[in-house]
């Protein structure tokens, strides 16, 4: 099977201000030291792989007192030129909503913002055919509906039931015309509706699901992921994928991977 690139825009935020202050999640605790510049240095990777992969990278500018903000992913969700805002959950990331929009809508795309809660493509991942929607945790089932309306694309809601995988898109990644996912994170009706819809998904192991695998970025071609997640290495290349690792680990300490840190920007 031969697998076909096609060049990305991405938006992405230096790490500047990451650390560890807060747990809205289970991977976070503040007692556990962080170190910045490491992490500097891991984002920095991730980003100039994008680069040599041949995709565009715009920036956004970290702002103090927002040590989340790296994980761009949950800033917006953008598709045909409109950037629907989100509308964080906790109060410590919700100055981070109008910051993505105001950037997104200076890099010329219509903003909306958003009347539901919901964390971006955090839970809301585009495929081909549909705009696969996470709730649970975070994202709340009104933002289903708003996005249909915004983005006028049919979508499925999935149940995520296990605290370790809160966003969709720590459970399961878009890969060109198919995706992979953790069973056990979704709901059994969930389940059975990805195994209907992607009859040959790749189901991932908690092994790599617990380093974040699934919090994965593809071009069609490449799938970017985290350098410990090697089972679910082998079975993308199986599939026709070229793996891609990059390491982030200091940024797993807060729950991210590489695909929070990326907010992929479609044009009209
Ligand atoms: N500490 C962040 C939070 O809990 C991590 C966000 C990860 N982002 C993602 N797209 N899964 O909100």
């Amino acid at each position: 099977m031969s697998r076909i690139a096609t060049p990305r825009r991405y938006l992405m935020c230096r790490p500047t201000y990451f650390t560890v202050e807060y747990t809205i999640n289970p991977w976070m605790h503040p007692t556990v030291p962080t170190d910045n510049a490491l992490a500097v240095r891991q984002w920095t990777t991730l980003r100039d792989a994008y680069r040599s992969l041949g995709h565009r990278v715009e920036e956004i500018d970290p702002m103090p007192g927002l040590p989340d903000m790296v994980f761009a992913a949950n800033g917006a969700t953008v598709i045909d030129g409109i950037a629907y805002g989100a509308q964080f959950r906790h109060p410590q990331r919700a100055a981070e909503a109008p910051a993505y929009l105001d950037r997104l809508g200076a890099l010329g795309f219509e903003t909306r913002a958003a009347k539901a809660t919901n964390e971006g493509e955090g839970d809301l991942l585009l495929t081909e055919k549909y705009l696969l929607a996470g709730t649970g945790f975070r994202t709340e089932h009104a933002a289903h509906a708003e996005a249909q309306e915004v983005f006028g694309r049919p979508v499925v809601t999935l149940q995520l039931v296990d605290p370790r995988f809160y966003h969709l898109d720590t459970a399961l990644a878009v890969l060109g015309d198919t995706i992979a996912f953790l069973p056990e994170a979704f709901s059994p009706g969930s389940r059975a509706v990805l195994r209907q819809l992607f009859p040959d998904a790749i189901e991932a192991h908690v092994a790599d699901a617990e380093w974040l695998g699934l919090n994965a970025v593809s071009d069609g071609k490449h799938v970017v992921l985290p350098v410990q997640a090697t089972g679910l290495a082998e079975q993308v290349r199986a599939h026709g994928f070229e793996p891609v690792t990059v390491d982030v680990s200091e940024l797993l300490k807060s729950g991210g991977g590489p695909k929070c840190c990326t907010l992929e920007l479609r044009e009209k």
